[in-house]
């Protein structure tokens, strides 16, 4: 089996790449380094290309020497706060296009990554089939990268896979920096005996999602029927609620900090993946909770 993964230098590409070389023949990671960084892919034992994607005529055969029968497409633009919308868009958006003709010359099978910043501020629990409703450039890109899937599996026969992640915490996500998960930051304050700095009042919720269980989905995905998935738990865990599983996790005692949120527009209040399609359709539930999603990350960082 000859897998290509996109974005490979990154958090979830990185633990792909990790977790899949032991079932492929070839593996190769793209990444242009832009984010990522090359300590992610420490016990690596494939080829890494580097490259922008994204740029126009991009002459896949130049760096690879395998047709790969699936492509993993994680590489994209991340940060949801950056300032140029039309550099955001242009780079998701004909990275995206770039991988499809890829897939379409060599039969692969594209399994990318969504976000469930497609659903916006849309209701709760949110199903495959709610409106979407993006709320920036980031999350405008994610929803035109799935109107793409749609139109070439329809009009070239091809199998695509999106995968709307929720909040995907876990090893290799440090060097994101302030864009790393909430976990990651609070656990961090929390280590230096600080007070966890979390928005007023804490009662807000996510779907936090181990990223062993964001890999599981993905190989999932490999057997599943082209069309978009949750990627969730299907479980809301309040920012309080990290901060009480991080005080027990580490065996601290600190109160919460609660400061104002300066980005009401867009913030995503709540969110909460319905997943019941994924557990239909791709046989996937994640196996994490937030305690032992936590408890096991922590262990990896050295925090325990
Ligand atoms: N981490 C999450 O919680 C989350 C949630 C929803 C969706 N996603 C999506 O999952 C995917 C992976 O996310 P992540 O957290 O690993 O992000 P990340 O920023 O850690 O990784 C993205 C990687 O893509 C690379 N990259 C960016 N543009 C590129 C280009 N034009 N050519 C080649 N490489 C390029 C970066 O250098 C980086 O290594 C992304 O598409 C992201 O939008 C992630």
């Amino acid at each position: 089996m000859d897998i290509l993964i996109t974005g490979g230098a990154g958090f979830i590409g990185s633990n792909l790449a990790l977790y899949l070389q032991k079932m492929a023949d070839n593996i190769t990671v793209v990444d242009d380094f832009s984010k990522g960084v090359y300590k992610n892919l420490e016990g690596f034992e494939g080829d890494v290309v580097v490259a922008d994607i994204s740029k126009e005529n991009m002459d896949w055969e130049h760096y690879l020497d395998f047709e790969p029968d699936y492509i993993f497409h994680e590489a994209s633009n991340t940060d949801t706060t950056y300032p140029d919308d039309k550099e955001m868009l242009r780079s998701n958006i004909e990275g995206f296009r770039n991988v499809l003709e890829l897939a379409i010359n060599s039969q692969a099978k594209v399994i990318y990554a969504s976000s469930a910043s497609v659903y916006g501020k849309g209701t709760i629990p949110m199903s495959e089939n709610s409106q979407r409703e993006p709320k920036n450039a980031y999350a405008f890109s994610k929803y035109i990268l799935e109107n793409m899937a749609k139109k070439y599996v329809e009009n070239y026969d091809l199998e695509c896979v999106g995968l709307r992640y929720f909040n995907v915490y876990g090893p290799r996500e440090s060097f994101k920096g302030k864009v790393a998960s909430m976990i990651y930051q609070l656990a961090l304050q929390m280590k230096e005996g600080k007070r966890p700095k979390i928005f007023e009042f804490g009662e807000q919720f996510r779907d936090q999602i181990y990223i062993k269980d964001a890999v599981e989905a993905n190989v999932r995905a490999m057997e599943a029927p082209s069309g978009v998935y949750n990627v969730g738990t299907g479980k809301p865990t309040s920012f309080n609620k990290i901060v009480e599983v991080l005080n027990k996790v580490l065996g601290t005692n600190l109160e919460p900090d609660y400061i104002k949120n300066p980005y009401t527009q867009f913030y995503q209040d709540q969110t909460l993946a319905d997943v019941s399609l994924a557990a239909s359709k791709m046989g996937f539930v994640a196996k994490y909770d937030i305690e032992s999603g936590i408890e096991d990350y922590m262990r990896w960082l050295g925090f325990v």
